[in-house]
């Protein structure tokens, strides 16, 4: 047996360790009509180590539990004296864990915003004690497939998009009162939309005749703008990606996370996370080079991280997961 998080463990070797997670990497959440599969599940239980023996009792932390895809596996694997712990923003999904799994003693769920993980750790004096860390980013395939949420241009809905609808501005609100300016640069700075300037100037005409309400509205307000696009994504893609990322301060919250995360773990603690798309991944990549190259005149400054590995879906996850095809997984090790 490895003691809790040994740093000199391997990273991979968890299949035939006696724990078996079964299939849930392919079977789907159901949740009313709502599907969500979760990505690289064999990759991030082995990332975090969830199925290395351990001697003394260990926590880990889903701070996305979404659909709980992820937070199944991790639970099947735990130990007598374990506790996962999830968070998430959305009502819903805290509604989902409670109905599903709220009877286990070994899992607690939080209704909690993950830019706020010291916050939180401290509330729970979990600080230095965590051993498994996931975040894994962005939407959960309920909140997109909702039409109610706002998310997507493919079914109509009311323009929210926010992932706590109890809290902050949506994205027609914002839309309705933000300059044409602000507005180009959100799309440009979050969605590297080429043709921002004009999407925004368009939003500021129609919004002074007739505000903007709905996701197919804005949807084909951006369609009908002239300029460069690709052929291979809806046009609306960009902008969407780009106000959903404003309106959630997604990009906001991974930096606070992440800046909590080596004084959350314990020593040999594992971080996992997958980012959806380059402005995640770079964020991400950085911190961990950040805290890997954390030594000046061969002392270490703070305690750092270690880089393990970076992984991508299997061609035959994305075949059977299309969502998958844009996820890269990057884990990283508590010194
Ligand atoms: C990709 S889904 C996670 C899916 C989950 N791993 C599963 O297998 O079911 C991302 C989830 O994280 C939540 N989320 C995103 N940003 C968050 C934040 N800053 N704080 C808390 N939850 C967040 C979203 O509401 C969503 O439910």
């Amino acid at each position: 047996m490895f003691p809790c998080n040994s740093p000199s463990s391997p990273v991979s070797a968890d299949h035939g360790s006696g724990h078996s997670i079964g299939r849930l990497d392919q079977l789907v959440q159901a949740d009313g009509m709502c599907f969500h599969r979760p990505v690289m599940l064999q990759e991030v239980l082995a990332g975090l180590a969830v199925n290395r023996g351990c001697a003394q009792s260990r926590v880990f932390v889903d701070a996305t539990y979404g659909r709980g895809g992820h937070a199944a596996g991790i639970l099947k694997a735990l130990q007598p004296g374990d506790v996962l712990h999830a968070l998430d923003r959305d009502p819903e999904a805290c509604d989902h864990a409670r109905r599903v799994y709220g009877s286990r003693r070994d899992f607690r769920m939080h209704h909690r915003n993950f830019a706020a993980l010291d916050v939180w750790a401290e509330e729970q004096e979990l600080q230095g004690k965590v051993n498994g860390l996931l975040l894994d980013l962005g939407i959960s395939s309920p909140q997109i497939d909702q039409p109610g949420r706002g998310f997507s241009f493919t079914n109509d809905g009311p323009l929210d998009m926010r992932m706590d609808p109890t809290a902050g501005e949506s994205a027609a609100q914002w839309l309705a009162r933000a300059e044409e300016g602000e507005i180009a640069d959100v799309l440009w700075r979050y969605g590297e939309e080429r043709n921002s300037r004009r999407i925004a100037r368009r939003i500021v005409g129609t919004r002074a005749t007739a505000p903007l309400r709905t996701t197919s509205q804005l949807a084909e307000l951006v369609a009908s703008v002239p300029g460069p696009r690709s052929r291979k994504i809806h046009p609306a893609t960009r902008t969407f990606q780009a106000i959903r990322l404003h309106v959630n301060r997604e990009l906001v919250a991974l930096e606070s996370a992440l800046a909590a995360v080596s004084d959350v773990l314990a020593p040999g603690g594992r971080l996992a996370v997958i980012s959806f798309h380059s402005l995640e991944d770079r964020i991400v990549k950085r911190y961990i080079r950040a805290q890997s190259d954390n030594v000046r005149n061969g002392e270490r400054l703070t305690p750092g991280l270690r880089r393990l590995e970076r992984r991508f879906p299997a061609v035959s996850e994305i075949q059977i997961n299309p969502r998958a095809r844009s996820a890269v997984l990057r884990v990283a090790e508590r010194i």
